[in-house]
């Protein structure tokens, strides 16, 4: 025995080793010679050891594929059918590792990491779990090749001959065409030559009720900022408590409330048009009351107050859009720039209407049609802008009347969808 065996681990050395191990080594004259000799030896045992470590990682890793190759003939014929047609994207090694995460994935709740997929696994996943993070940090792989094969198995078993449409998202600002929906709704560079006060208009803002002697214009920009705060404290509010989204609730319910936030965003861009910047303000007491009513509701006693209070937007939404367009009619574009904004806001809210409507029963419909012209009140009474900017009288005798879909959607060119009339 030797000093230097005292390198090797504790843990892996034999009980008679570490028994003789604290042996110093003696200091005589041949030490020299000892110790070139024990270096050969050192030389040798390393690598011994390096060629049995080496072959014990290759037997491991020649187990580990034949497993994996075990486990990807016994998927199900359908399975292996996709499977197979993404072989191309990857090298075989890496291919069967992929496929064992991908299966992973499915089983797996939360978040999709590699550790947690490995987790679901358990044994059988083989191999050193390394391997598996490595796909996507080191191996290299074709992720436009893997789209392409997904993308042909797809249409191969889905939509085998015809035409294929294609779904665009929301970022369309930087895509010029004349059949890109929504096209000139952002970044148009429209701007009022209107000089408008930003300090009367951030004071007001926080304000219950405007300054008196404020000019229509800037009633109109008021109004604009604050008719959707309603709606936006309802959606934060019914984020915030896990009421919009989860896992009992209709995918609808999502796309609802993304439209709530994009038309902020509109009416943002309305305010941009002046120069103007859109803040965040809390609604008056009695608003935030009814909103708090309509978020914690139960879902089917909710959807006639819901209904009726979409359909009071509507009008208020239409009317502002009048009074806009009229404001504002020396400056064409300005004027029509409102136009497209508001349209594309009464748009998606003629379809809130006919959501709520097709979700309620026939009494639900009648509550709805008996609530609206009491919230259509309510909503001009509490944003006291509108009261001031429309004539009451007549803003009274529309809400008085049956509500009119198919003349607020006959005055928007844009194509309407109402699933179910109110
Ligand atoms: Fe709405």
């Amino acid at each position: 025995m030797n000093v230097e065996q005292h390198h090797i681990d504790i843990k892996e050395a034999p009980m008679s080793i570490i028994a003789v191990s604290s042996h110093r080594p003696s200091h005589s004259r041949h030490s020299g010679h000892r110790a070139a000799s024990s270096h050969r030896s050192q030389t040798r045992h390393t690598r011994s050891l390096d060629r049995k470590r080496r072959q014990r990682r290759t037997r491991k890793a020649r187990a580990a594929r034949r497993k994996l190759q075990r486990l990807y003939r016994d998927l199900p014929n359908p399975a292996r059918s996709f499977f197979d047609a993404l072989t191309g994207a990857f090298t075989y090694p890496t291919f069967l590792r992929f496929f064992v995460l991908a299966l992973a994935s499915i089983l797996t709740l939360g978040s999709r990491t590699v550790c947690n997929l490995l987790r679901t696994l358990g044994a059988l996943a083989p191999g050193h779990c390394s391997s598996y993070h490595r796909v996507f940090c080191k191996r290299r792989w074709s992720l436009w090749r893997l789209a392409h094969d997904i993308a042909r198995w797809l249409f191969d078993h889905f939509v085998p001959t015809g035409p294929i449409f294609l779904a665009g998202d929301d970022t369309v600002d930087e895509h010029p065409g004349a059949k890109v929906f929504g096209k000139g709704c952002h970044r148009d560079p429209v701007r009022s030559t209107l000089p408008i006060d930003r300090h009367v208009f951030l004071r007001n803002l926080r304000r219950r009720r405007p300054e008196p002697g404020l000019p229509r214009e800037m009633l109109f920009l008021l109004a604009t900022a604050k008719l959707n705060q309603a709606e936006r404290f309802g959606v934060d509010l019914g984020d915030t408590y896990g009421r919009i989204g989860g896992e009992d609730q209709p995918p609808e319910r999502v796309y609802l409330a993304l439209e709530e936030h994009y038309h902020t965003r509109l009416l943002a861009y309305v305010l941009d048009v002046f120069g103007l910047p859109f803040q965040v303000v809390v609604p008056p007491f009695v608003m935030r009351q009814f909103v708090k009513m309509e978020v914690f509701l139960p879902e089917r006693i909710g959807f006639p107050f819901v209904g009726a209070a979409e359909m009071a937007g509507c009008i208020m939404f239409d009317e502002l859009r009048s009074a806009g367009v009229e404001l504002f009619a020396d400056e064409p574009d300005v004027a029509a720039r409102i136009d497209r904004l508001y349209t594309e806001i009464l748009t998606d809210e003629l379809g809130h209407v006919g959501y709520c409507s097709a979700r309620c029963s026939r009494s639900g419909r009648s509550l709805m049609r008996w609530f609206y012209p009491i919230f259509g009140r309510m909503f001009a009474r509490q944003t006291a802008e509108i009261s001031l900017l429309t004539d009451p009288a007549k803003l009274h005798a529309r809400l008085d009347e049956p509500f009119d879909v198919e003349g607020l959607a006959a005055s928007v060119p844009n194509e309407t969808f109402v699933a179910a009339h109110p």
